[in-house]
C-alpha cells in the first residue's frame, strides 16, 4: 500500500511526525511526503523537520504566501499532477490549514481515498478560515481520525457514518511526549523563574489595529509585574510594525524551534495564546492557558484541561491573569488517549485496510 502525506504549515509537522514514524514499522506500506510550501521560512518549517526527525519531503510544491483563494488554488494546481503521477492508495491530510483542504479537494475529485488526521474539531465559528477548512475536509474524507469524543459527536451530527470515524487520540501530544525529555534538558538562559509566554497570530487578533493594540497594551502592563516572552509569528511581526505600536519593552523573539518552545511552555507560569495546538499542549503539561478567543474547536481543553477562554476582553484577561498570579489557577486533567500512542493507533488501522 502507498500512503502519501501532505503537509504545508508549521502545525502539520508535529502531527505528521508520529504517524510516519509509526508507519515505518509496517514494511508493506510505502510512504511519500509532499510539502506544499505554505510555510517556507527556515524557522517555520525546516527546523521542525530536523527536530521531529521527519524525512525530507519527496516533493516541495513551493506555493508560498497569498490570499486564501490564491494559496488554496495554487496548491490544488500543483498537487494534482503529483497525485496522478504517484498514484497513492491513500492520502493523509493533517489539521485545518489551507494545505489540508486543498489536498483533500484534489484527491476526492481524482477518487483517491483521503484520511483526515485531527478530524471532527469544530469551533462553530465560520469567520475562522480553519473552521471552513475543517468542515470541507471532513465531508470529503473517507477515514476520519479524531482526537477526542467531541470530534466523533460533531461528525455524527453532520451525517458522517460512524464506520468512517476512528477515535485515536491526539497525535500532537505524541510529539510532545517524545521530545519532552529533550526540552527538559534545555537551559533557559537569562529567564526568571516566573514568566508569561505569549503567542499571537489569528487574523481576528492581529489584523485589526484596535484589537492588536488593546492586546499589546495589556501585555505591556503585565510586563511590569512579570516578564513577557513573545516569539512572534511573521504575520504578527508585520502587523505590529504596520500599527506603529512600540512593543520593544516586551521580550520579542523570532519563532522558536519545537524543542525550545516546548521548554519555554513547560516552565511558564502562564501561557497567553490564540493558537489551537498550544491549548492542547498546555493542557497536557498542566500549565495555565488563557486563550484570546471567544470559542475553541478544542473544548476538552476547557472542560478537562487548564484552558480558559478570555476572548478579546482586556478586563477578563487581567482578572484571569491575576487569579493565576495569586496561585488560584484552574486545575486540569489529561484527556483520554492523549498518551503518546495516537500515531501507532492510526498505523494499525491503516495497515489493517
Ligand atoms: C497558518 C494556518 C493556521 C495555523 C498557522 C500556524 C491557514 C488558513 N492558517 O496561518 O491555521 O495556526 O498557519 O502558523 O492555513 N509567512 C512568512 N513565512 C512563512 C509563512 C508565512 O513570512 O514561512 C507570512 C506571510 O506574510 C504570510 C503570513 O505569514 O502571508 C501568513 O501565512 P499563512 O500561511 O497565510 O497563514 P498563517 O497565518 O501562518
Amino acid at each position: 500500500m502507498h500512503i502519501l502525506h501532505v503537509v504545508g504549515a508549521r502545525p502539520n509537522l508535529m502531527k505528521v511526525a508520529p504517524v510516519m514514524r509509526a508507519l515505518k514499522h509496517h514494511s508493506e506500506i510505502k510512504q511519500t511526503l509532499i510539502h506544499t510550501g505554505q510555510h517556507y521560512d527556515t524557522n517555520m518549517s525546516d527546523v521542525f523537520f530536523q527536530q521531529l526527525e521527519i524525512p525530507a519531503p519527496d516533493v516541495n510544491l513551493g506555493v508560498g504566501s497569498g490570499s486564501h483563494a490564491r494559496q488554496t488554488a495554487e496548491i490544488m494546481i500543483r498537487f494534482e499532477p503529483v497525485v496522478l503521477e504517484r498514484k497513492p492508495d491513500i492520502v493523509l491530510v493533517y489539521g485545518d490549514v489551507n494545505s489540508t483542504v486543498a489536498a483533500a479537494l484534489v484527491c476526492s475529485k481524482l477518487l483517491v481515498q483521503v484520511g483526515h488526521v485531527e478530524a471532527g474539531l469544530r469551533s462553530r465559528d465560520r469567520t475562522m478560515p480553519e473552521e471552513v477548512n475543517r468542515m470541507v475536509t471532513d465531508q470529503l474524507a473517507d477515514l476520519l481520525f479524531t482526537p477526542s469524543a467531541d470530534g466523533d459527536e460533531n461528525l455524527e451530527r453532520e451525517g458522517i457514518p460512524s464506520r468512517k470515524i476512528h477515535r485515536v487520540g491526539n497525535v500532537m501530544i505524541d510529539s510532545l511526549v517524545r521530545l519532552l525529555p529533550a526540552a527538559m534538558e534545555k537551559k533557559l538562559n537569562g529567564l526568571p523563574d516566573r514568566y508569561v509566554l505569549v503567542t499571537l497570530h489569528r487574523p481576528a487578533n492581529v489584523d485589526d489595529d484596535v484589537t492588536l493594540k488593546g492586546i499589546l497594551e495589556c501585555l505591556l502592563e503585565l510586563n511590569s509585574q512579570l516578564k513577557v516572552v513573545f516569539p512572534v509569528h511573521p504575520r504578527t511581526r508585520q502587523r505590529i510594525a504596520d500599527s506603529g505600536f512600540d512593543a520593544s519593552q516586551l521580550d520579542l523573539r523570532e519563532p522558536l524551534p519545537y524543542i525550545e518552545f516546548l521548554a519555554l511552555q513547560r516552565r511558564a507560569t502562564v501561557v497567553v495564546t490564540d493558537s489551537g495546538g498550544i491549548q492542547e499542549e498546555t493542557t497536557y503539561l498542566k500549565v495555565p492557558c488563557l486563550t484570546l478567543r471567544n470559542n475553541t474547536e478544542r473544548p476538552v481543553t476547557v472542560t478537562m484541561g487548564t484552558n480558559v477562554l478570555v476572548g478579546q476582553d482586556g478586563a477578563r484577561l487581567r482578572s484571569e491573569l491575576s487569579k493565576v498570579l495569586h496561585g488560584k489557577q484552574k486545575q486540569g486533567a489529561v484527556p483520554p488517549l492523549w498518551d503518546g500512542h495516537a500515531g501507532q493507533r492510526i498505523a494499525e488501522i491503516l495497515s489493517g485496510l
